[in-house]
This record gives C-alpha cells, structure tokens and sequence, in this order.
C-alpha cells in the first residue's frame, strides 16, 4: 500500500475493462478518489464503482472518447468538478487491429493514431496545463507497450502509435521536471485482458506467445496495476521520462536464450 496515495484524484481513461479497469481498482483500494473514463461500457463502469466503493475507496464515471478533443477536456473537467483537484493522469485507453500494411487503410491508420497516440497528447496537455496553473506537483502516466520497441508487422499505425508515446513521453518529462511533474510509461506485453482474448483462447496461439516470455506466462492485469500505483506514488519520487516494462522477459531477446546466438 502507498500511504501517500490517499484523497489523491486519479483520472484512468478506457477502464471499463482490461487493463484500466484494474489499475482504477488499484488506486481505489489504495483510497484514492478515482475517476473512470469509459468509452461504451457504462454498466461495467458501474461494476467497477461497486468494487471500488466496498474496498473502501471513492469513484465517479464520465463518458468519453479520446480520441476526440472535447471529449478528453470534458473528462478532466469533470474530475476538477467532482473531486475539486487533479493529482494523477493515466492515458491508458487504446485499440489496435490487425491489417498488412500494403491494406491499411487511411481510416484504420487515423483511428489508431487519434486514439492511442492523440488521445494521450491530449489528455497529457490537458493534465500538465492544469497542473501547472495550480501548482501540482502530479504524475502522467502513458500506457505504451512492448512494441514502443518491438517492430510488430501487420501492426503499423499500432507500433507507430506506441513509439510516438515512448517519444512524447520523455519530451514531456524533460519539458516539465522543471516543475516537478513526472511523466513516464508502462509498457506490458502479452496480458491477459480483451484485447488478446481471440489469441489467448487458441491454445496453438497462445503457446507461441508464451514462446516469446521468458517468465513462461501470461501477465496478469493486477501485475500491470502494481506498477501503476507505484509510479504514481512518492516512493517514485525520482521517476520521470522512463519507461516500466511489464513483459515478463519479452523485450529481453528470448530468442537468445539458454546460450543461444
Ligand atoms: P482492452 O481492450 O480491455 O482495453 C482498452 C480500453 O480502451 C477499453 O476499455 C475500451 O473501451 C477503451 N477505449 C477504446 N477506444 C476508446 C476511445 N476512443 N475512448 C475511450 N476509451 C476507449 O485492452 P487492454 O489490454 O486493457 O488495453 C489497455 C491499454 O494497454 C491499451 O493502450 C493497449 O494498447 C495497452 N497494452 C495492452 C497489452 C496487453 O497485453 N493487454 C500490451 C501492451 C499494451
């Protein structure tokens, strides 16, 4: 548990589901005042305030979708409004979609691109605007993935997407330790949440990814959250413009394994 986390406001967009909806869970259990951003999912959102509120913490839903510019300020409006601060900024929704590239479309490549990569700009200005103008020492946190560094053919505008986070993110930290806001990433690989359910439920599937982690697991949305709570919190107080990457081994070179290369 992290003390310091406490009556903290803690935005986490897209956390109806998968990874958002237990990082919410975390910051709620931790007694922080959270705030879910849910896309369409408004009766899970609901769930989830449930769970939040019997483990002893605070949450409030807002509707909104990121990649749309008055949707995201209308989402931390509505935390100022609500809980009367903004401490912790997580840019956590995201999509992807599998298409060679010689057929991507300008459609798909714009949908992921505004969604993954926009949707965090904004919401990141947003948070440090606010930030800035109060006085808050705050942190954004930024869920890139394995493949801000991975290549990931058939995935283009996604590892596009996530690269440009990786980049966005250190300028944003450089730019803003003057004012002691931090702002870091949380890059997972292969969690078991609805984004890899199609892959995670073909066992021929699912065996070739475990080929690829060195710990021989699927990561667990908790053990994302864990990491979450901790870069929010003072004990990382000294974390800024870097990366977490929550893989279990994957960006390791697996291929090199057991003396291998
Ligand atoms: P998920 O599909 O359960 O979660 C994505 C969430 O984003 C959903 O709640 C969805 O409603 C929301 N969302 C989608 N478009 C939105 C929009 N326009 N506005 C607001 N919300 C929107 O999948 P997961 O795994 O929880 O994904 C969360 C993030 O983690 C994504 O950014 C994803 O790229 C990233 N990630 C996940 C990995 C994994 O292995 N599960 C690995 C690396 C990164």
């Amino acid at each position: 548990m992290f003390k310091d986390l406490e009556g903290k406001v803690v935005v986490v967009t897209g956390a109806s589901s998968g990874l958002g909806r237990a990082i919410a869970k975390r910051f709620g259990q931790e007694k922080a005042k959270v705030v879910i951003n849910y896309y369409k999912n408004e009766g899970k959102s609901d769930e989830l305030i449930g769970e939040i509120k019997e483990a002893g913490g605070e949450a409030v839903k807002v509707q909104g979708d990121v990649s749309k510019e008055e949707d995201v300020k209308k989402i931390i409006q509505f935390a100022i409004d609500t809980y009367g601060t903004l401490d912790v900024m997580v840019n956590n929704a995201g999509i992807q979609n599998e298409v060679p590239t010689e057929e991507l479309s300008l459609d798909d490549w714009n949908k992921v691109i505004s969604t993954n990569l926009t949707g965090i700009f904004v919401g990141s200005r947003e948070a440090i605007a606010y930030m800035l103008k109060n006085d808050i020492k705050g942190s954004i946190i930024n869920m890139s993935s394995v493949h801000q560094i991975i290549p990931w053919p058939h995935f283009a505008h996604y590892a596009a997407s996530k690269g440009g986070i990786k980049m966005l993110s250190e300028t944003l930290a450089l730019e803003f330790a003057p004012h002691g806001i931090r702002v870091n990433c949380l890059a997972p690989g292969a969690i078991n949440t609805p984004i890899n359910k199609e892959k995670f439920s073909d066992p021929a599937a699912k065996e070739e990814v475990l080929k690829m982690i060195p710990l021989n697991k699927i990561g667990e949305p908790e053990e994302v959250a864990a990491a979450a709570v901790w870069l929010a919190s003072e004990e990382a107080s000294y974390v800024t413009g870097t990366t977490l990457y929550i893989d279990g081994g994957m960006t390791n070179y697996p291929s090199f394994q057991a003396g291998k290369g």
